[in-house]
Formats: C-alpha cells, structure tokens, sequence
C-alpha cells in the first residue's frame, strides 16, 4: 500500500477501462468491474490469458477526503500458468512525469518493461503462486502506485495434439511455428556457393552434413565471441552428421559401388567430409522475429573424420592405439557415425560415436595374423564390437586409389593386419577401430581447438551422453547408451567433485578433463524387484583381471576400450538397445529409450536372443496394415527410467520403473500396451530423449520430457514424431504380469510407471520416411530446435520419395530431399509445449 501527499493528484487509468471520473462510481467499484471482466477474458484460452495483457490494474483506492491525498491498495487477481508470456499495462494521469514497474513478491521474474507495460515469462510452480508487481507513477510534486497480482498456475501441456500422418512436412500444434535454417549442403563460409542439391556439389568440410542428429546450443555473447549462457536471440548449434545418404549425394549414385571397387575419389572425399559435426552460429532477428544461421560466422566450423583429434585418459598412449598415424598411441584422425550428445556443464559439446564399426573393413585372414604376432585376444574384441572377418566396410572406402599416393586417409579404414607388417601396428591401421568408439569433447567456442576423446567414458557403440545435475560438492555423473542389441547402461562418475566455478571456466577442455579423464565407468544391472545396481568396469575388480578365461584384461586402459566384454563378465543387464538418456533437472531422475529389440523373444533360442525379463518384458508381434512384415521382439521399444539412491550421481544403487512402453493405440492393453496409450500420444520406437531446460518453465517444477522416434514399425500409419511428456516419478505406477507371444511363451511381471494419459501429447510429425532427433533449445525455452534426419530414405535420386525441406511450406515440392534443423517456436512467445 502506499501512499502520497502533494498538490496535484497522479490518477491511474486502466489501459482497456474507461475511467470514470465522476464521484458516481468509487475506484473500488471501478476495479471490480474491470476484474470480473479480466476473469472472463482469462478463462477463455490460453491465447486470450497470454495475450490480454493490457490492464492487470489492481487497485481499490478512495479519495482521501481532503482532496490531495491518494490511497491505493492491493486489489484485483490475474490467472496465469508456467511458461506463458504475461503483459500487463497499465496508464498514468497525464501530469506523470515517469513510470516504472518493480516486482514486490514471489518467484525472481526477469521483467521487460516498454512504455507503461511490463512482461515476463511466468516461471513454473508445483501449486498455485502468487507475484505481485507494483506500477509507479511521478511527477516533481511525488508518486503514486499500484500493485496487480498474478496467480501463476501450474503448467499444463496446452497444445493439440498432433495426428499422426505421412505428409511430407513437419506438423506442429495449431499456434506454433516451425521454420527451417540449416540444411544438409548449406555453406558455412562466406566464399562457398549454395548447394545445388543435384549431386554435383563438392566441399562438404565447409558445408552442413548429411543427416544432422544430435545438437545443443551454446549461447553466444552479443558482442562476440565469448560465451553467454542466457541468450536467446544469438548462439552457437552443434550438432552431428551421424552419416550419408549415398543415394542422394552423387549426380547418379556411388560410382563402383557395385562392382566392389571405388573408382573416384571425389565421391569418397565428399562422403567421408559430409559425417562428424557443425558448429554453426544462429541467430534470430529481435526477440520475437526468424531464426537464421550466419554463413560468414568465423565461429563456423566442421569437424570431420579427417580432423586431428588427441585422447585423452587412461587409454591415451596405449599400445592399442598406435597407429601409421599416430606411432605413439596419443593422436588420432576425426570422429565418425556422431548419433547423440551432451552438453557438457562448463561449457563444451559431447559427441558420441556410435556405429563406427560399420566403416571398417577387415579381410578374411586377420584373425591369424593377429594371433601369431601373439594378439588373439583382440579378435575377441574385434568380434564383440561387430568387426566380424571379411568385413567390406561401409561405402568401400579403403578401396579407392588416392591421387597422392602417400595418403592414408582411405587407407585407415582397412583394419586387416599385414603379416609382413610391424605387430605393434605402427606400419598398418590394424588398431584403427580402438581409435572409434568413445565421448568426443569439442569446445564450440574455439574454432582451432582440437577435439579430445574421452577414453574414460569406456568405448562402445555410444549413443549420447547425459550430465546428471550438478551439485557443488558432489561427484558428477553422465549416463551413456550403448545401442546395440541387448547392450548395456553406463555411467562415469568423476572422480572430482563438482565446483560451481567450473561453469564458466576460462579453458573448458582443461575442465573436462578435470571432470572426464579421472573417475570410475560402471554398468547398470537392473533386478526384478524394481531395484538395480551399477556396477564398476575397474581393472582388478570382480574378475576383470588377466585371468578372465574369454578376454585376459591386461590394464584399465584395456577394461575401459572393452567396456562390452567387461559388461559381460560383470553380469550387467542385456537391454533393448539403449539409446539416448535424460535427466529431469528437478528431481534428479534418469531415463533412456530402449528403441526396440528384435531379438528379444519369450525364450532364447540361440544366442543372440534374449528371454523378456522385467525391464525388457515384451516380445510379441506388432502387425502392420500394409502386408509388409511386422516387427517382432520388442516391437515398439519402451523408456525405462532409475532414480538413484539418495538421489544422488554418486550412489552405486538405484530404483527403477517403465515410464512408458512404445505401441500402438488400440493394441493388446494387457501384453503390448502397457501403458494405455490413445491416438494422442501412441508411439513407437523412442530414440532422441530431453528435459526441458531449468532456466525456463519446461524445466521447473513438473519438467518437459521431450521424445523424438526413430520407427520402422509404426510405418504403415505415421511418420515419425516427437511427443511432449510430463512424467511422474519412479514408482508412481504399479507391477503387471505380462506374456510373450513370440519366440515362446512366458511370463514376467513390468514394473509399469503411471499410465500418461494427457501427460503425453504428440506435438509434430515428420516429413517421410524420417527420423525425428537431436533437440535443444534456448536458455527460455521459447526456441527450440530439432533435426530431421534422412528424409526419403528409401528412394535415390532416381526414385525421390521426398521432397522435404522444399515441400515444408505446402506440402509439395520439387527435388532431392535434405536433412535440416528446424526451428519452433509458440507464436505467442510463450515456452514451447505448454
Ligand atoms: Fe544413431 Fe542409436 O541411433
Ligand atoms: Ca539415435
Ligand atoms: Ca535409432
Ligand atoms: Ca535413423
């Protein structure tokens, strides 16, 4: 309440209400009035609460009886919830010289005031929250102010859902905008030429990649170069080329493909230079307007499997790695098959090399050289990261003959070990694939900086790499898939402690490895009674030791490059191939996609499969309606989700349920549809996984679980799609018996999570034959970006099944299709799903 005293009385007006200055209606009668109108206003939609914005004046005042004095008081309420933009106005007598608007109480709101307006994003709260704001008027002779109150509700997920199609366009909710601004080819440097999109463009170390994954984005100071994690409106993307689409990428495909032998170099340069990673510098035009990226940007930069690279952590140097490239084990040569990615807390991007073994070629006749120069053990381990004998390697590579005879960079992909050759590898590229398989830290800050491989974080098939929250004091840690069939959950736990000084670090690849080069890599092993253990791959430990009988491990270095065979021996849980993770930032929670498995059966027949168990309890048949074949195993996938004891990163024991099971809608409830999903929300195969940031509404309070598929199950109905969800917690479900039916008959009891209900929407679909992946999104949260990923993947460019992103306006369009990063944003500016 306040109060002045001063020979001209200062008179609010409210922006929208006529006032009445005759004595016939009291102020106080006045604002009830305008109150009972701004209640209907604000019941009416989310647009109508969003955007009322004028007139949130609150006062009941009365007249002093003297005639000079003014009193105005608390009045009227406003409703509101998380993450919606709210506008208040209100207006000054005509003798005011100044006007101002404070916040007076509730949670810390960053205001933007304009005139006599004020706005803010209403942050979001577990129960109903009350700010007040006080408007201030003066003149020479005093002030005069009022306060309005908002309730800030909690956020709900307040968009349509999306139906799933087969358009050739990325849908989103009715209110929302998706905008298209890096696409595969698109130069990143000025003197580069647009990209022709018919197969004849070349250069590709200074162009977007082909099939963009994941991605975060790395605020950008306004002034230049130096990081600034709240901006909004300029920023650094870095995202991943996971790999190509061959089909597309040549004037009329892979030349020699067929017969065995690549023939032109050109072709190769392009193919190998259109994987790794961007850093691309976006900006967006004011705080409401376009994204778009900056191609002259000097911040610009492509990481490829050319790049120099070093590692770092205890494999660095190991004899494993020596190489014609690097005799010493300590340097390697770019990063390959990029699926997922972290944002690492002080500032830098992981990447995460996934299918890299695909790219190796190993000719029948290796394993013997191997084992007579006394090696037999690496054909174990060459075996169980999938580099079987007479291994061609993708895209045949390693056939082409270089233009510059001493060249190696074809060369390396050919991991066959010559028997003429030195058996420390120093003379061939038999230890190339130890070079692949690992968290690569890049600062995206620092255009010359050299990646660094993360050996601590154990190789395998990573898919991404997820910080848990970060607590000063408190060891960190970051949960990592590994997506292969019936493969294992990880987690290193640094050795360090955690300082919150480290967040603006001024050399961030010292702070990683402050962070990532000393700590512990464990397993996770998930047991029928809902609870789990990680276990740890330390050299020494629970027989991984030289007595192990099917890997004799020799050094921790050897136990982290062979995390799989120290899973095995550990006794780790075989999952349904796990893909990315999350962690809710409010509660601490992990989640990972476990896509599908389609070697998981009822009963194990062979090995290779796997019986269901209770966190892999499906195996069953998901018939299709277009005569194709169906999926089988576990069909449509499931995100399991473990809240560590204590909650805390550090602790070896964790709890554990489904948050929700992949099927479709309409499908067996008590076997297959686990978790009750409905045309609303029904998916299947989850791939790319994220929580809302918790510098905005969609990370505060009930934070936004945002997950992207990856499906060749669901096909015959929809494209693939993200869905926004608002989960519970572990444990907040029930246990329920499920049975097989296919590969046999059994019986094991799921430990369901709360069925989701509205709590999980689809909010976009995808063009054809896509992947939905890779998300991020500004520090407010009103930005965010995705990646669409091989759109039209089933044609080539004599058989275009695509033409996405030119056919994103109307539906239709002309020419080869692209994988782009898109951006959405609400057109209210609000938080973007609720
Ligand atoms: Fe590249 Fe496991 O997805
Ligand atoms: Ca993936
Ligand atoms: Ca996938
Ligand atoms: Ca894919």
């Amino acid at each position: 309440m306040t109060s002045l005293r001063h020979d001209d009385p200062i008179v609010f007006t409210d922006g929208d209400v006529d006032t009445n200055p005759s004595t016939t209606t009291t102020l106080g009668e006045l604002v009830d009035k305008r109150y009972s109108r701004r209640q209907m206003m604000g019941g009416m939609s989310a647009m109508t609460t969003a955007a009322f914005g004028a007139s949130m004046l609150s006062g009941c005042g009365s007249d002093d009886k003297d005639g000079d004095v003014i009193t105005v008081a608390d009045g009227s309420t406003v409703q509101t919830q998380g993450g919606r933009v709210v506008t208040l106005t209100s207006t000054a007598s005509s003798n005011a010289t100044s006007t101002s608007w404070t916040q007076v109480s509730g949670p810390s709101l960053a205001l933007t005031t304009s005139g006599t307006s004020v706005s803010f994003v209403a942050p979001n709260v577990t129960t109903p929250t009350n700010v007040v704001l006080a408007f201030t008027a003066t003149n020479g002779g005093g002030s005069s102010t009022e306060r309005s109150t908002v309730v800030i509700n909690p956020a709900t997920l307040d968009f349509t859902a999306v139906a799933k199609n087969k358009n050739d366009i990325v849908t989103v909710p009715s209110g929302y905008t998706a905008s298209v601004i890096y696409r595969c080819g698109d130069p990143l440097t000025s003197g580069v030429a647009a990209y022709a999109n018919d197969g004849t463009d070349s250069n590709f170390a200074q162009r977007a990649g082909d099939n963009h994954d994941g991605m975060s984005y790395f605020g950008l100071a306004a002034s230049g170069t130096a990081p600034d994690s709240s901006n909004n409106t300029r920023g650094l993307l870095v995202l991943n080329h996971e790999y190509i689409n061959p089909g597309y990428m040549h004037v009329a495909g892979q030349t020699g493909i067929l017969t065995g032998v690549r023939t032109v170099e050109a072709e190769v340069i392009k193919e190998i230079e259109a994987h790794g990673v961007s850093v691309v510098e976006v900006t967006r035009a004011g705080n409401t307007g376009a994204w778009s990226y900056v191609q002259a940007s000097t911040l610009n930069r492509r990481v490829t499997p050319n790049t120099p690279v070093a590692f770092s952590g205890p494999v660095k140097g190991d004899a494993m790695l020596r190489t014609v490239y690097s005799k010493d084990g300590t340097t390697g040569r770019g990063t390959i098959n990029n699926c997922a990615n972290g944002a690492l807390p002080w500032g830098d991007y992981a990447t995460c090399e996934e299918n890299w073994a695909g790219y190796f070629r190993r000719d029948a006749g290796d394993a013997a050289v191997r084992t007579a120069a006394g090696n037999t053990k690496q054909n174990v381990s060459l075996s169980r990261y999938g580099i079987g004998e007479a291994a061609k390697g993708n895209h045949l590579w390693s056939t082409v003959t270089p233009a510059d005879a001493t060249s190696t960079v074809y060369r390396r992909w050919n991991a066959t070990a010559s028997a003429s050759l030195a058996a420390d590898g120093t003379a061939d590229f038999r230890n190339e694939p130890y070079t692949f398989g690992w968290v690569v830290e890049i600062d995206p800050y620092n255009p010359a900086s050299t990646p660094r491989k993360r050996t601590a974080l154990g190789r395998m098939a990573h898919e991404g790499v997820m910080p848990g929250r970060v607590i000063a004091g408190v060891k960190p840690a970051f949960y990592m898939g590994d997506d292969g069939r019936n493969e294992y959950i990880y987690k290193f736990v640094s050795a360090t402690a955690w300082s919150a000084a480290d967040a603006t670090p001024s050399d961030r690849l010292a702070t990683g490895d402050k962070y990532l080069d000393t700590g512990t890599l464990y397993v996770a092993k998930f047991n029928a009674d809902g609870t789990g253990q990680w276990l740890p791959l330390v050299f020494g430990q629970n027989g991984l030791d030289a007595n192990n009988a099917r890997y004799p491990f020799a050094s921790q270095a050897d136990v982290l490059a062979n995390a799989r065979l120290a899973g095995d021996a550990l006794g780790a849980t075989p999952m349904d191939r796990p893909e990315w993770t999350a962690v809710n930032p409010v509660n601490g929670e992990m989640y990972c996609t476990l896509t599908n498995n389609s070697s998981r059966r009822g009963v194990a027949n062979s090995s290779g499969t796997r019986s269901i168990d209770p966190a892999n309890p499906r195996a069953y048949v998901d018939t299709r309606t277009d005569g194709k074949n169906p999926a089988t195993g576990n069909a449509n996938g499931h995100i399991v989700r473990l809240r560590e004891a204590n909650d805390s990163t550090e602790s070896l024991t964790f709890t554990w349920d489904v948050y929700a099971f992949g099927a479709r809608s309409g499908s067996d409830a008590a076997n297959v549809n686990l978790s009750g999903l409905d045309a609303t929300n029904d998916f299947s195969s989850p791939d790319g996984l994220w929580f809302g940031l918790p510098t905005n509404a969609g990370g505060q309070a009930s934070p936004l679980l945002f997950v992207e598929t990856d499906d060749g199950a669901y096909t015959d109905v929809t494209n693939c799609m993200l869905l926004i969800g608002m989960p519970g917690r572990v444990g907040d479900g029930t246990t329920k018996s499920v049975t097989s039916s296919f590969g046999g008959t059994a019986t094991t009891t799921a430990r369901v999570g709360a069925a989701p209900g509205a709590k999980l929407k689809r909010f976009l679909v995808g063009p054809k034959e896509c992947e939905v992946t890779g998300i991020t999104s500004t520090p407010d949260g009103r930005s965010i970006f995705i990646n669409i990923q091989h759109p039209g993947e089933d044609g080539d460019y004599a058989n275009i099944t695509s033409n996405w992103p030119q056919s994103q306006a109307t539906g239709t369009g002309t020419g080869r299709p692209r994988a782009a990063t898109v951006v959405i944003t609400k057109n209210d500016g609000g938080v973007v799903g609720l």
